[in-house]
């Protein structure tokens, strides 16, 4: 089985998603492993990867997915908010959005990625301003629960969803 890691990662959370797929993949051929460009090999299954901008995939990876035809996709991606899978599932059906009906999605994963301190400071700004915006306290919280992730876990979730997808 020949198959292609394509991704984006701003920050490195996405990338170590790619990385594990790679490690787990080991016993497969690695067409291509790295962002997305032209002429990419042909390959019988793409992992395509993405960090979360603004709900939806970074333009990079969107136009790369609108340009796939009859290939078996793999989608994995990192987002700053976690907590649900309800969010992951919203998010993913915009990404979803960008590929066409003649290719095959045969899984997702989603985790929770760690965001810059350039953020937390933004946060913290704000709710010096308005010391008492539960939706601002919120984001801190969210900020810190994500620091750690992608974790162990997380890995050990995306195996297991790989694993099953290519099982099918
Ligand atoms: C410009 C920008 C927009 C973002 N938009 C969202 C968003 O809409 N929802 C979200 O959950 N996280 C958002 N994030 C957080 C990133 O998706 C998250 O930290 C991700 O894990 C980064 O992955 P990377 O390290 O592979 O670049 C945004 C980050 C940046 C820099």
């Amino acid at each position: 089985m020949k198959y292609a890691v394509v991704y984006a990662s701003a920050t490195g959370n996405t990338a170590m998603l790619a990385e594990e797929i790679r490690s787990y993949m080991k016993n497969a051929e690695c067409v291509y492993f790295g962002e997305a460009k032209e002429n990419i090999p042909p390959a019988d299954i793409i992992f395509a990867g993405f960090w979360t901008d603004k709900g939806n995939c970074s333009d990079e990876i969107g136009n790369y997915l609108a340009g796939l035809r009859e290939q078996k996709i793999f989608l994995f991606g990192t987002a700053g908010f976690g907590g649900s899978k309800e969010y992951f599932s919203r998010i993913l059906e915009q990404v979803k959005g960008h590929i066409p009906d003649e290719n095959t999605v045969i899984g997702t994963f989603m985790c929770q990625g760690k965001m810059p301190v350039s953020v937390k400071v933004r946060y913290e700004k704000m709710l010096e301003s308005d010391p008492e915006n539960e939706r601002i306290k919120a984001m801190l919280i969210n900020f810190d629960q994500a620091l750690s992730h992608p974790d162990h876990h997380d890995l050990e979730e995306l195996k297991a969803a790989v694993q099953e997808s290519i099982m099918m």
